[in-house]
């Protein structure tokens, strides 16, 4: 596969690990409370700027558009799901906060626990389906213009916030141990 979409696979890997961090920090309930609001808080900030500024908009900006202008079909079939997905996740975290906002913490995991399921389920279709049919719609040198196109978004939104995200999780993990 060229090497254009790694950024996007790239991006699938941290926002997985922080699905991973989603999934466990429930036990941290009537356990730690202040850690659990602690995580969430990272949590959010983490799926709302890396996941959907960064990535989702990657992907609606940029590759979807793209692609549905070498196949139309592609317009009503998988790529409308993906947007619908996307809008979804939005829509989930609006949730997810207003839970936090009133203290209702199982009812905010429960939430987490369904975006975290369809959100892997969403990465599994694009990295199994989706970049797979880019890779063969768009030549080499498309390919790198997208990925070109990738990398200026990222600067637009600001390079260094991006990593400091995605350090974030990491640190995260190390430091909630559950
Ligand atoms: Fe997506
Ligand atoms: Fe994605």
């Amino acid at each position: 596969m060229n090497n254009s979409l790694k950024i996007l696979f790239d991006e699938h890997e941290i926002i997985s690990e922080a699905v991973q961090l989603a999934q466990d920090a429930k036990y941290l309930i009537g356990k730690d409370n202040e850690q659990f609001k602690l995580v969430i808080r990272e949590l959010l900030v983490f799926f709302r700027i890396y996941a959907d500024e960064y990535h989702h908009h990657k992907e609606e900006k940029i590759l979807f558009p793209e692609m549905m202008k070498k196949n139309e079909l592609l317009a009503d079939g998988v790529i409308k799901e993906m947007f619908d997905n996307h809008a979804y996740f939005r829509e989930l975290l609006q949730v997810v906060a207003l839970d936090m906002e009133q203290q209702n913490f199982t009812g905010a995991s429960s939430k987490i626990d369904e975006y975290s399921e369809a959100l892997l389920d969403h990465i599994a279709v694009e990295n199994e389906e989706l970049f797979q049919s880019a890779d063969s719609l768009f030549t080499d040198s498309e390919l790198e213009l997208l990925h070109y196109r990738f990398v200026d978004l990222d600067e637009d939104m600001g390079g260094t916030q991006k990593k400091d995200l995605a350090e974030k999780i990491r640190q995260l993990k190390i430091n909630s141990i559950v």
